[in-house]
């Protein structure tokens, strides 16, 4: 049984969309924000999420936290970020499975990171850190890939059920990002799927990405495609009712329409 609260279904909060959710009432259950738009910041983003949180539930998800890398944790973002959810009191707060940028660099990316056993170690040590400095569990997102290292000895489904385990926190399971990766790298998505444990998702994100060609590319950009649509509905059938969300992050399109990939969402996982 999962340890977290069913949200139902929401969107990822957008300054385009400020004006028209603070308005209300929406048709959304709950939002999730990117963390490091409000962390250490005050004015009017932070002033419309508190606002947003007066009548919804709210996730943060963050995207700096690299959980990977090996330098150090930063513990002044970590400050910053357990000041942000002392002040939301999020429903939980999320990161991604990854590493984006070492010796100081930042990538800006979310770079995937070679599944052995000493990557394993590595990656749990450090949530374990993360989760005491934070004074909460936090839940692990799978990213998109576009290659892989040749020396990882264990496929993503398990570094990422063995993450979960070992240093007990939760998972994020982004059901395009699995897609995504699953053409990219030629594997059974729905292999991927039924590998998750289903007791430690918390959350699932669902989006649109590109058809490059060679490539399916991350974008954030359009509507969820049917194939998606259809692995949505195959881990419902699995996990059983955990929030779902919408991320949609370029080429924003009007409220109306994310809104509408929303009710989607509700309506797929009731048949489901
Ligand atoms: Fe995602």
């Amino acid at each position: 049984m999962n340890s977290v609260p069913d949200l139902g279904h929401g969107v990822g909060l957008r300054r385009e969309h400020f004006g028209r959710v603070l308005e209300g009432p929406t048709r959304v259950d709950w939002f999730e924000v990117i963390s490091e738009n409000f962390m250490g910041k005050g004015g009017r983003p932070l002033h419309v999420l508190e606002r947003v949180r007066r009548d919804y539930p709210v996730a943060l998800h963050g995207v700096s936290l690299s959980i990977g890398s090996t330098d150090p944790l930063d513990r002044d973002y970590l400050d910053r970020l357990r000041e942000l959810a002392d002040r939301v009191e999020p429903a939980w707060v999320s990161d991604h499975l990854c590493w984006t940028g070492v010796g100081g660099h930042n990538a800006h990316d979310l770079l995937p990171l070679p599944y052995t056993e000493e990557a394993l170690e590595h990656v749990v040590a450090r949530v374990e850190a993360v989760q005491e400095h934070l004074g909460r569990r936090i839940a692990l997102e799978n990213v998109s890939t576009y290659l892989h290292f040749a020396g990882s000895t264990l496929p993503e489904w398990e570094f990422l059920a063995e993450v979960a385990h070992r240093a007990d926190c939760g998972i994020l399971l982004d059901v395009n990002n699995v897609y995504v990766s699953a053409v990219n790298h030629g594997f059974d998505p729905e292999k991927y799927l039924a590998a998750v444990p289903a007791d430690r998702v918390w959350q699932v994100h669902l989006a649109g990405h590109t058809d490059c060609g060679s490539h399916l590319l991350d974008t954030h950009s359009r509507r969820v495609c049917d194939e998606v649509w259809g692995l949505y509905r195959f881990a419902t059938r699995r996990i059983g009712a955990v929030a779902s969300l919408i991320e949609w992050d370029e080429e924003i399109p009007d409220w109306d329409t994310l809104e509408a990939e929303s009710l989607r969402a509700r309506a797929v996982r009731q048949e489901a």
